[in-house]
């Protein structure tokens, strides 16, 4: 179960919910090169790796096909990309109504990646997801949630204890009315438990967005970037996960717990 914010700059009331939700299409980035995963990822992508009984990227088309997303580009990129179309050949075995492939010359960033989907989503929004990033339970509520926002963007938070583990990774700073103030992408301090996970909802605005990020001092063109952007306009939602997530492509150790977790527990679990 998601709890769902009940309330964004005075809530989501009418005036905010969409009429007309139209389809949404789904971008699973398995690019990158993997780095923190060597030397398992110097012979193949990390999202090729397995994770259980099932190749990691399993996980995310399972995660999408199941909150009802049936229209999903994949982009990937570097020497293994063909394996990919091996393994999950035209989608429909997995769920998938029409599965588009997009190839990424460089690993330029999670941004970089996003804009290869920009022909393919045309008109319509869009649900993005790490292909590393694992969830316990389905993220079905956060899809519907995004189906009914009017506009703008949504993001998922996931609590987290572990303040070193929030070093890694995108963390939320809320103002005092609950809302995100800003997102810092590996703070050194981490302003609150709230990590942002790898599941990302945007509306057409992130065309106009993604042209405009300057390079991060990783060298890559970031979504925290993406995502303060739309802070920064107002436009952005949010969900708390409930259940275990992880980014199996952040350590090896992160890559085995989120392996233990799945054998253990399952993944994508409707309730
Ligand atoms: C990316 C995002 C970060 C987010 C994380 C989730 O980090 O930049 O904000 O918390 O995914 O997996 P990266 O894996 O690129 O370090």
């Amino acid at each position: 179960m998601l709890a769902r914010r009940r309330d964004l700059a005075g809530g989501i009331g009418s005036h905010l919910l969409n009429d007309n939700p139209g389809t949404m299409k789904g971008v699973i980035l398995a690019g990158g090169t993997g780095s923190r995963l060597h030397p398992l990822t110097r012979i193949t992508n990390k999202h090729l790796l397995p994770l259980y009984d099932r190749p990691m990227i399993n996980y995310g088309i399972e995660a999408l096909v199941g909150a009802g997303v049936g229209e999903i580009m994949l982009v990937t990129g570097g020497t293994h990309a063909g394996e990919f179309l091996r393994l999950l050949g035209n989608g429909h075995e997995f769920g998938i109504d029409r599965l588009f492939y997009a190839y990424q010359e460089k690993a330029g960033g999670i941004a970089e990646a996003l804009g290869l989907a920009e022909k393919f989503v045309a008109g319509d929004r869009c649900v993005v997801l790490l292909a590393d990033n694992v969830f316990e339970r389905s993220l079905r509520p956060c899809v519907e949630a995004f189906r009914k926002q009017k506009s703008g963007a949504r993001v998922v938070l996931s609590r987290e204890s572990d303040r070193a583990h929030l070093c890694n990774l995108g963390v939320a700073e809320f103002d005092g009315n609950h809302r995100i103030a800003r997102i810092i992408e590996k703070p050194e301090q981490p302003p609150s438990d709230f990590a942002v996970t790898g599941v990302y909802f945007y509306d057409e605005s992130v065309w106009r967005v993604l042209p405009e990020l300057k390079v991060s001092g990783r060298g890559e063109l970031e979504i925290t970037d993406v995502n303060n952007w739309y802070l920064d306009h107002s436009q952005m939602e949010y969900d708390v996960l409930d259940g275990f997530w992880g980014d199996a492509g952040e350590s090896i150790p992160a890559y085995h717990a989120v392996g233990d977790f799945v054998r253990a527990h399952g993944a994508n679990k409707e309730s």
